[in-house]
């Protein structure tokens, strides 16, 4: 496939990202009911090249490493119905949509925060190539992300992120997400995130029929001021450096976010027990061993280790004896805070 004969392309990597304070639950158009926080993955990335034919009839074309994935279509055509008005060369071309991820599909990363995010740079990349129009802000990038998925208003910049409006912090907001508005401790700016797979197997519940099950959740009230609280607290350890504070926070989203899934009706469970005996030996290591260490969970079973760099050698060493064996097949991703998307090139 050739995607470098149109007038018009535009390649960009976005990474993945990964929320300590959860968002779960949404109102209209993704706008989120509670604030949340994640870093930027550095390795976990998502490459898209979009070209742009014109035709009378508008469309698109979608390739995933290559092939054509008509699973995903859906998904993309409900975000172009979505954003045309922002984005008018969609009504005006035909989109020829090339992806690739750096990482497996269902691997427990977060991939259609990657996706959408680079998919969303590229159009308004395209769009300013277009119409000779000033390039869109990074907010209205994130703005447009969001649409896609909500997460991904999250991937828009490299570092700690923000999304979802707090009073106390007036920048912040439900519609695009902002750099953390602090001075990241630099025990925080190396953090390592090894994600230990209990299953690649697709998710059982969707996290967008996880989100809708918040709608009307006995806790939603509760969640709503929890996650308000964990963010406000956070900062502030980011801030400071305080690994036990940042720990706490980390665990008890993480286990809160199930603790949601599982109290939800229909209820369901993402856990599996591999995932339950990590927590374990992760639990134990921590206390006998004094080191910063801890972990968070997405919507999966898959664990998150976070650590920082410094402790690296010490970790890995006990990861390799005691939670590698844990794992599926063995298989530990390694990944780490990132600096945040590229544009790759461009060709007129
Ligand atoms: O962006 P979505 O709809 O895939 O939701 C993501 C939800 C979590 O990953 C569980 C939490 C988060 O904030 O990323």
């Amino acid at each position: 496939m050739n995607t470098t004969s149109s007038a018009y392309t535009s390649t960009w990597q976005s990474p993945s990202n990964l929320a300590i304070v959860k968002y779960w639950g949404k109102k209209e158009l993704q706008q989120p009911i509670n604030p949340s926080v994640s870093f930027s993955l550095s390795k976990a990335v998502t490459t898209t090249t979009v070209s742009l034919t014109p035709t009378k009839s508008s469309g698109f074309s979608f390739y995933l490493n290559n092939e054509e994935k008509p699973a995903f279509r859906p998904k993309i055509q409900k975000f172009l119905d979505r954003i045309r008005s922002r984005i008018p060369l969609i009504d005006q071309f035909h989109l020829n949509i090339y992806s690739s991820n750096t990482f497996p599909h269902s691997s427990g990363i977060a991939s259609s925060a990657s996706a959408m995010s680079a998919l969303a740079f590229c159009l308004a990349d395209l769009q300013q190539q277009v119409a000779g129009e000033k390039n869109l802000s990074i907010q209205e990038v994130s703005y447009l992300s969001r649409i896609g998925s909500g997460s991904a208003a999250r991937s828009v910049y490299g570092g700690w992120n923000l999304w979802g409006h707090l009073p106390e912090i007036p920048e912040s907001s439900d519609f695009h997400a902002i750099p953390l508005p602090i001075k990241i401790h630099p025990l925080f700016k190396t953090l390592q995130d090894d994600i230990l797979i209990v299953s690649d197997q697709r998710k059982k519940v969707s996290s967008t029929a996880g989100h809708a099950l918040m709608h009307d959740h006995p806790f939603r009230n509760g969640r709503i001021k929890q996650a308000h609280n964990n963010t406000l607290l956070l900062l502030k350890h980011l801030e400071n450096g305080n690994w036990e504070g940042f720990s706490t926070i980390a665990e008890n989203e993480a286990m809160s976010l199930h603790g949601l899934m599982m109290s939800s009706h229909p209820s369901f469970t993402l856990m599996l027990p591999a995932t339950l005996s990590l927590i374990n030996e992760i639990k134990e290591f921590q206390q006998n061993s004094g080191l910063p260490v801890t972990f968070t969970l997405d919507a999966g079973p898959n664990i998150h280790l976070l650590y920082p760099q410094n402790v690296k050698k010490e970790i890995v060493k006990w990861e390799n004896q005691k939670l590698k064996p844990l794992c599926e097949k063995g298989t530990i991703i390694h990944d780490h805070i990132g600096d945040g998307p590229q544009k790759i090139s461009q060709q007129k």
